[in-house]
This record gives structure tokens, sequence and C-alpha cells, in this order.
């Protein structure tokens, strides 16, 4: 997620832009940029690196002018570059965009068939051309960009200036946040409320699918079939650092609620219902080079490990290929063994991480093929591996991954249709129904984000707890271990995951009535019963018999297990495969409010740090 700043006023507003820009500083940027339409026309000025850089070239070229855009890149298509920094811009237009175009692959060829010339690796520069396009054919800058948002699929938030209208900024959002300020003859658009909190208060949050048009004297609203909207501005009280959050005390709450959002971004574009089939661009594996693998190896680290081992299964449940996973940290001590034609997966939030770096090398130097998975562009891993398969998540700045995971989940099933594909072990026909059941996922996490109260009460009930156990079964196995993990990190209580089949033979002697046992109890709609579900009762009345107290996470409409545990945290159904990425959202909740309600510091709690480059 990159951030966006505008403006269009009476006054030269480079300097607004900066500071706008510097507010959105704390959530990480590779590249920045801004461009202001002005008595010279539309000048553009981009930079890679930290902020300052922009702004020293900014105090050397001083642009002028009363409406202008800027912006903070993520890279999400094409490395953090100045060619790849935002605003692109194209015959007099110029543009900024949070979020991806999916077809930005077909347009761009469209468009140099056309005699169009790129000058980026960005999906973004396209606005900039279809919009010049409309404007050189005579349409306003609103009528204009309307056309272009007609020829792209995907999510935006996206602010248009042109030289040919030096009083008008257009902006769209769709699936990614965009909010307009009201001012005194003077108006501001920006993905995020503290890039203008200085100069207003008085906001309007955009909805889906809306276009909106600033001028000096005011701002128009249209909805997505084009009707102009009146919505009354609210007036915002958050403190700056609340505004950071986005309202929400932390960035760890704010980030478990990103999910649908984020995993949109990581399947769309990619996931082909009417194919039955994922296109990965960065990867390049053909049927040939798939076949012929003889095994994957996943490497990784902490949450991502846990990620790993839910792959495991994906690619060898689809893509019949062995797996083995190992702890990044382990892969180099134990002289692996790497046959030839190894698929070394790294999977990796940061890139950065020292252990997986090193593990992916090892492989790499004894033969197997890399691929990464991973959440930011142009890291160590991204570097060296031979494919990357990037997760879209947008920056993560709690300690604790949460959307980071959920999205690696997401990312390994891609994968592992796209390795079932290219071997021929998965129909067409198969391969849809595992992506149309992907495809609801966004929509299945924010119902368990609705249902927050429950991890709310059961966090409450249970924060004083000394040691906590998670169980689970088959895929849940991981997210229990990955339950424990949140909770551990950022609660300080001690947890402990197991795959609840484990649970005889060890950790049973612990459960008395001060250990609250989390079980995930959640069944497959498809098997009716015939699953792991029955055995997870079984584990649930051991755990009563013994005093335990249990905490369920259960589906909606739950009956069996919601009778035998003292708190149900409910989620609603849906095909095993994709459990564990709606199943994990109570866990992170609840962990998170258990911290919060010992006043732990949850986003960066002690020891601990977000990128591991150390081994
Ligand atoms: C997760 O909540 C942790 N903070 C940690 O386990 C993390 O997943 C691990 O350090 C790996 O990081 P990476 O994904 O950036 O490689």
């Amino acid at each position: 997620m990159c951030g966006i700043v505008g403006y269009v006023g009476g006054e030269d507003c480079a300097s607004f832009l900066i500071a706008g820009l510097k507010r959105l500083e704390y959530r990480g940027y590779d590249s920045a940029g801004v461009a202001l339409v002005g008595p010279q026309g539309l000048g553009v000025l981009r930079s890679r690196g930290k902020l300052v850089n922009l702004e020293t070239l900014v105090v050397k070229e001083r642009p002028q002018g009363a409406l202008g855009i800027g912006h903070t890149r993520w890279a999400t298509h094409g490395r953090p570059s100045d060619e790849n920094a935002h605003p692109h811009s194209y015959g007099g237009v110029a543009v900024v965009h949070n979020g991806i175009i999916e077809n930005h692959l077909e347009l761009k060829a469209r468009l140099r068939d056309a005699g169009h010339a790129f000058t980026s690796e960005t999906d973004t520069e396209i606005f900039a051309h279809l919009i010049a396009d409309e404007v050189a054919k005579g349409l306003d800058l609103l009528a204009a960009t309307k056309a272009a948002l007609r020829e792209v699929r995907g999510t935006y938030a996206l602010a248009v200036v042109s030289a040919a209208d030096p009083e008008t900024l257009v902006a769209a959002k769709n699936a990614s946040p965009l909010v307009v300020g009201y001012g005194q003859g003077e108006n501001y658009l920006a993905s995020d409320v503290p890039a203008i909190l200085e100069r207003t208060r008085d906001v309007v949050f955009l909805e889906e699918g809306e276009v909106v048009r600033l001028r000096r004297s005011g701002i128009e609203i249209f909805d997505a079939r084009g009707q102009a909207v009146t919505r009354k501005p609210r007036r915002i009280d958050w403190t700056p650092v609340m505004a950071e959050k986005g309202g929400h005390k932390h960035f760890m709450h704010k980030e478990i609620h990103e999910q649908a959002r984020a995993l949109v971004d990581t399947i769309r574009g990619r996931a082909s219902l009417e194919k039955g089939d994922v296109t990965l661009d960065g990867v390049s594996l053909d049927a040939e080079a798939a076949k012929a693998l003889t095994r994957a190896t996943i490497v990784a680290c902490g949450t991502s490990y846990h990620a790993g081992v839910v792959g495991k299964q994906y690619i060898e449940t689809l893509a019949k290929l062995p797996v083995e996973i190992d702890l990044a940290s382990e892969f180099r001590y134990r002289d692996p063994l790497v046959l030839p034609n190894t698929l070394c997966v790294a999977i990796s939030q940061s890139g950065e991480t020292a252990d997986t770096l090193a593990a992916m090398r090892e492989a790499k130097g004894k033969g197997a093929r890399t691929l990464a998975v991973c959440n930011v562009v142009g890291s160590a891993i991204t570097r060296e591996a031979d494919d990357v398969l990037y997760t879209h998540a947008g920056p993560e700045i709690g300690v604790a991954s949460t959307k980071a995971f959920t999205t690696q989940l997401a990312a390994m099933l891609l994968l592992a249709v796209k390795l079932g594909r290219l071997r021929g072990t998965l129909t067409s026909e198969a391969a849809r129904e595992v992506l149309q059941a992907l495809n609801a996922v966004p929509g299945l996490v924010d119902q368990a984000l609705e249902r927050e109260g429950a991890a709310l009460e059961a966090a409450r009930a249970y924060s004083s707890a000394k040691d906590v156990l998670f169980l689970g079964r088959g895929l849940q196995a991981p997210v229990a271990l990955e339950g424990a993990l949140k909770l551990k990190e950022i609660s300080y209580i001690h947890a402990e995951g197991y795959a609840a089949g484990e649970m005889k033979h060890g950790p049973i002697a612990l459960i008395d009535e001060d250990v609250p046992v989390v079980v995930i109890a959640t069944r497959d709609p498809k098997q009716g019963g015939q699953d792991t579900y029955e055995k997870m009762l079984g584990n649930m009345e051991e755990v009563r018999a013994r005093g335990g107290r249990i905490i369920a996470v259960v589906n909606d409409g739950d009956t069996h297990a919601s009778a035998i545990a003292d708190k149900v945290l409910p989620v609603p159904a849906c095909s095993a495969l994709v459990a564990p990425i709606v199943n994990v959202i109570p866990l992170q909740l609840f962990s998170y409010h258990v911290a919060d309600h010992r006043g732990t510091d949850v986003d960066q709690p002690r020891n601990l740090a977000k990128s591991v480059t150390v081994e």
C-alpha cells in the first residue's frame, strides 16, 4: 500500500505535498514523487529512496503550481527505481495509484500496438496513457478518467491531474482507501487521514466505485453509476498518532482488519475461473520443468514457516509432488540432501530474514531451482531467487505477522494450483473448484472479522492465564501453531501449539483448570462430519474431563463443539483447503485482545524485531 496526497487551491503546493508525504512515512516506502500543474504546465519530480531525496530535488527545482499530487511508493509491479516511482505521466496527464491493475499486460500490449511507448515497469503508467488518449479526444478530465476506468480491472486509489485543466484534481476509489478533505478556498485528497490532518479535520471517506472531482470551489462525488452524491463531511477528532493507525489503537489491529483487501490484491488477476488456471507473473516455471520436479523443499522461519506447513499439504494434494519443509534456521546444519530437479520455495514476509536467505542459497548452491514467496519487492530473497511470487499484503508494521500470513497461504494455494496444472495432476475443473473457494475467502474473512466481539469476550475471560494450549488437526494443526506463536509473542503468555493427536503423547499432563485450551473444531461442509471434526470433539471431551477450560473455533450454527466449549469463536464455514485462512482470524483477534488487555506493547513486543537480519 502506497501513500497518496493531493491539493487544489490558491497557493504553490509543493511544500504541502512534501509535508503530507512525510506524515505517511511511518508506512514504509521505497520511492516518492510529486506532480504539479502551474504556469509552466505539468512538472513531475521523482526520486528513489528516502523522502529527503525528493525534498532536496523539490528545493532545487522549485516546481510551481496550486494543483498537485504526491505519492510514496511501496513497490508491487517493478523494482524500486526513479523510473518506477509515481507520478507517471504521458501527454500532459500525471497519475498516482495505489493498488493493482489485473489486466495490465493485456492493456499494455494493446497500447503498444497503438504506438504507445512505456518508460516504467509499473502497471500504473497505463492509466496516464489511457486518460491522455481520452483528453486528446476532447473529453474533460473527469470524463476521461471515467472512460479509462471502464477499461481497467483491479484495485485502485487513483489521483489524476492534467496540464489541460489546471484547476481540477480527479480521483477514484476501488478497494484501496481514499479520503477527501474540505478547506477554505482549497481542498485536499489523501489515501490516509494523517497526510491532510494539519489543514483540515472535515473529511469524507470515499465508497467503492466512487469518482471525485476536486476544485478550489468545492468537491463533487459521483457514485459507481455516475450519479452525483451528497455526503456530509465527518469531523475527525483523531490525534496524529491515532490517524496513522487509521483510528485503530494499534497497527496490528489495523492490519488484522486489512486482510480481506490484502487477499483480494493477492488473488486478483492470478486466479482465472474461466480458464480453471492460475497466471503467476514472476514465475517462469513451464510444464516441462514442473513435470521434471522430483521434490519441493520449503524453507522459512516463524509465521512464514507455519504458512509453509500448510503450503506443503497444498502442493502434495494438488500437484502430487513430495514436499519437505524445514525451519530455515536448521536447514544448513543437517547437510541437506538436495536431489536433482528440486524446487526450493523460500517464504518470507520481509525477504530479508538471514536464515531464510542462507537456506535458499544453500539449496541453490546444491542445484535447486529457487522460488521466493515474499511481500517486499526488491528484497534480498527476491533478488536472488529464480522465480518470485509476491504476496501483495502491503506494508506490515506490527511485529506480529497477520496479513502477511493469510496472504502467504493464498499465495501457496495459487502456487499449488499452478504446479498441479503444469504437472497435469489437476484438471481445469478441479482447479476451478479450488479457485472458486479461494475467491470466496476475502468475503469470509470479513465475516470472521465481524465476530470480533466473541474474541474480545474470550480474551477478557482468559487474559490472566499463564499457559495456553492450541490444538488443531490436519490443515488446522499449523493454524494452532500460529495461534500459539501470536499469543506468546505479543502477550508474553506461555503458549504451545500441537497437532491435536499429539495431546495424549505428553501435553495432556499440563491440563487443569488453569490451562485454557484453544481448539480449532471447524468442519468441511462437503464431508458432513467425516473429517477431523469428530476427532476434535474427542480431544475436547478429554480436556473437559480433566477440568480444562475450552475456547473453540467453530463454524456458525455449530452445536456439538459449542456444547462442550466454555467460549466459542465462530467463523463462517468454508471448504477445507481455505479454512486455515479463515480460522486464523479469531486466533489473531484473541491474541490481540489478550495482549491489549494486559497492556503490553502490541506493535513492538519486547525482544522482537520485524526483520531478523542476523542468523
Ligand atoms: C511473526 O509474527 C513473527 N514476528 C516472526 O515469526 C516472523 O514470521 C519471522 O521472523 C519470519 O519473518 P519473515 O517472514 O520476514 O522471513
